[in-house]
């Protein structure tokens, strides 16, 4: 059997981390490109990487940035990928307003770069594409659910740049007939997804508040409401789009929406930890209106004693408002789950209690690993 060569942008990313390990456990032999940085970046996917240096690896990673045109044609030509992934993105809405020209170049150019790749190199027959675009595409639309034949009305510069990079990847599948396809993927999350993103932003804070190591938890907009899944079923819809004989674009979303102020009313739940809410436009806050004192003592491995019924948790800082805001974006992946036989197999339910158990202990172990100097992690796993 030929063993297939993969090519990640982005492994270092939370969808990179769970597509490698996904292509891994398939017999895939994957390169993964990554920036230099001047700490480790590479946390999310260092388990997956062999140690020693003389074994022959099934994951290697060269350097590389989506600005670098060079670079990238020089290494799909070394590699000669079957199949890329193009997930590396300046991906964050909010901070895209403030580096939009970057988000363009990296986003936009850097996908029209990967394509280039492939045509220049004459690789069209052999290398197969995948395009990370993005539900934010969808912006202001007004028509909900959305699916493949929803217009388009981006909100952020972050979404403009997805959208040429979109529009390139259609226009490479048919003027060259690349096999290019885009999933446009609604919002998915995991315990790994950065922590400035919402739900993790969330998640985390809870632990801190939780383990008395943080007291307040500042949001934007309480009332986006966006269609949350999981990362880990979101790569395998990915990976299912490359193993069509026909390139096609499809919409991954669970089809459910959630307000922002409910995720943090359920992850808030898993602790024990009742949430309500007082106050109206930059005045709300969410206050704790019960704890039970069981489930958080079983989870949190202390009692609640720090946390007062009627204390406020949650305040707004205008800070994360954005200069034009999605309100409700939630997916219709009909097309998907027909074609391709791919469903959720998450609940948001499950979801948020992975993400509040895994930031509950790793906060433990941050703090003791702090408080303790030289403690190893090994010692931290040992007391809990
Ligand atoms: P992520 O965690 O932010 O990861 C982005 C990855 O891209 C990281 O590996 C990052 O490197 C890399 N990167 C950023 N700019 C780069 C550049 N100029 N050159 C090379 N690498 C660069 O994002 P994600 O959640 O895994 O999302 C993966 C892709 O799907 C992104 O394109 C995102 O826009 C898109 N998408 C995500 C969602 C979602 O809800 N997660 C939904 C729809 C579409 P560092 O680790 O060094 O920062
Ligand atoms: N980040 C953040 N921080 N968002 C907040 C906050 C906050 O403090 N408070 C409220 N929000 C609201 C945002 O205004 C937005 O409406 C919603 O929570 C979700 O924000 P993010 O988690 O930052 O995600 P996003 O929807 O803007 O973008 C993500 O999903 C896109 C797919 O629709 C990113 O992963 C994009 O890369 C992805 O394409």
């Amino acid at each position: 059997m030929t063993v297939k060569t993969a090519l990640i942008t982005g492994v270092t990313g939370q969808d990179g981390a769970y597509l490698l390990e996904f292509l891994l456990d398939k017999g895939y032999r994957v390169f993964g490109l990554k920036r230099r940085s001047s700490l480790f970046n590479t946390g999310r996917i260092d388990h997956l990487f062999s140690m020693e240096r003389d074994e022959e690896s099934a994951f290697n990673y060269a350097y590389c940035d989506m600005t670098d045109t060079s670079n990238l044609i020089r290494l799909v030509n070394d590699i000669q990928p079957d199949e890329i992934y193009n997930l590396a993105a300046m991906s964050h809405v909010r901070v895209s307003f403030d580096m939009p020209e970057y988000t363009a170049n990296s986003d936009a150019l850097g996908t029209l770069r990967l394509l280039e790749a492939i045509r220049i190199l004459g690789l069209k027959d052999k290398t197969r594409f995948y395009q990370a675009s993005s539900s934010e595409m969808y912006g202001n639309t007004i028509i909900s659910p959305q699916n493949e034949r929803t217009p388009f009305y981006p909100r952020s510069p972050y979404g403009v740049a997805k959208l040429y990079a979109y529009w390139i990847t259609v226009n490479y599948r048919e003027a060259y007939s690349i096999h290019a396809s885009n999933g446009i993927l609604f919002n998915h999350e995991s315990p790994v997804r950065g922590e400035t993103f919402v739900t993790r932003k969330i998640t985390r804070a809870l632990a801190g508040i939780a383990l008395n190591l943080q007291h307040t938890l500042y949001l934007g907009n309480l009332d986006a409401s966006r269609d949350w899944g999981h990362a880990r079923d979101y790569v395998k819809a990915m990976w299912l789009m490359l193993q069509q004989d026909q390139p096609d674009d499809y919409v991954i979303a669970t089809g459910i929406t959630t307000k922002v102020r409910e995720f943090a009313i359920k992850a808030f739940k898993v602790a024990g930890i009742s949430l309500d809410f007082r106050g109206k436009g930059i005045n709300e806050e969410g206050y704790i209106s019960a704890i039970d004192k069981d489930i958080f003592s079983s989870l949190t491995g202390i009692s609640p004693d720090h946390l007062k019924v009627g204390q406020t948790v949650i305040k707004i800082d205008p800070f994360y408002f954005r200069p034009t805001e999605i309100d409700l974006l939630v997916g219709d992946s009909t097309k998907a789950r027909e074609k391709l036989g791919w469903k959720p197999e998450y609940s948001l339910d499950e979801m948020i209690k992975e993400m509040v158990i895994s930031d509950i202990n790793l906060m433990k172990k941050e703090y003791y690993l702090n408080k303790g100097g030289f403690n190893t992690i090994r010692q931290v796993e040992d007391i809990f």
